[in-house]
């Protein structure tokens, strides 16, 4: 398997936008937590080289992608276990040039980044609104306000972060509390990173 830092670097050679890598890393520590709380310690590199290489073909990209990452993972010398991970965090996804992706999520792990990576981004939104810009102390009630905020980070799509409930068989209330104690756990890991 690939290592942490080629993955890294893999990263970096298709992504200098510092919003991507900040991404990217978010994910990546999201899913080692999901690890080691899903009872998968000893796969926690795994679930985070796949967190952190899940949207490589975005910045170059946006209107390929998850149809563009196998090419540029395999290049790097990727896993086809983990390019499958990476193009099905996009199933059921209409992307810019009308394609959507039928790559479904089959291994928890794959669930989990579906469902966590469009949520990381909303939870990121809302730590932004705040004084402190952290989730370090966001509380699960204001996430929740901010998740049935209509005009909050409409970006943001509410059907997938639900969606990716579902296919985990999770209480969405679950993945809020879970994803949102993820990301407050690693976020100084990941600004000492940035
Ligand atoms: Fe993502």
């Amino acid at each position: 398997m690939i290592t942490r830092d080629e993955a890294f670097e893999l990263l970096k050679k298709y992504n200098k936008d510092e919003f991507h890598i900040q991404h990217a890393l978010t994910v990546e520590a999201v899913m080692r937590w999901y690890a080691k709380e899903l009872g998968y310690e000893d796969e926690k590199d795994y679930w985070g080289i796949v967190g952190l290489l899940h949207d490589i073909d975005f910045e170059l990209y946006p209107d390929e992608h998850c149809l563009k990452a196998p090419e540029l993972l395999r290049e790097g010398g990727v896993d086809e276990d983990i390019i499958h991970a990476v193009c099905s965090h996009g199933y059921g996804i209409t992307i810019g040039n009308g394609v959507t992706i039928d790559v479904e999520p089959v291994h928890e792990m794959e669930k989990v980044l579906f469902a966590a990576d469009e949520l990381t981004g909303l939870i990121w939104a809302a730590a932004l609104m705040r004084p402190s810009r952290s989730t370090k102390d966001m509380e699960l009630k204001s996430l929740k306000k901010k998740f049935k905020s209509k005009g909050f980070a409409a970006g943001c799509s509410r059907e997938v972060i639900e969606r990716g409930a579902t296919q985990l068989g999770w209480e969405l209330d679950k993945l809020l509390e879970m994803t949102l104690k993820a990301m407050a756990e690693s976020e100084d890991m990941i600004n000492q990173e940035m």
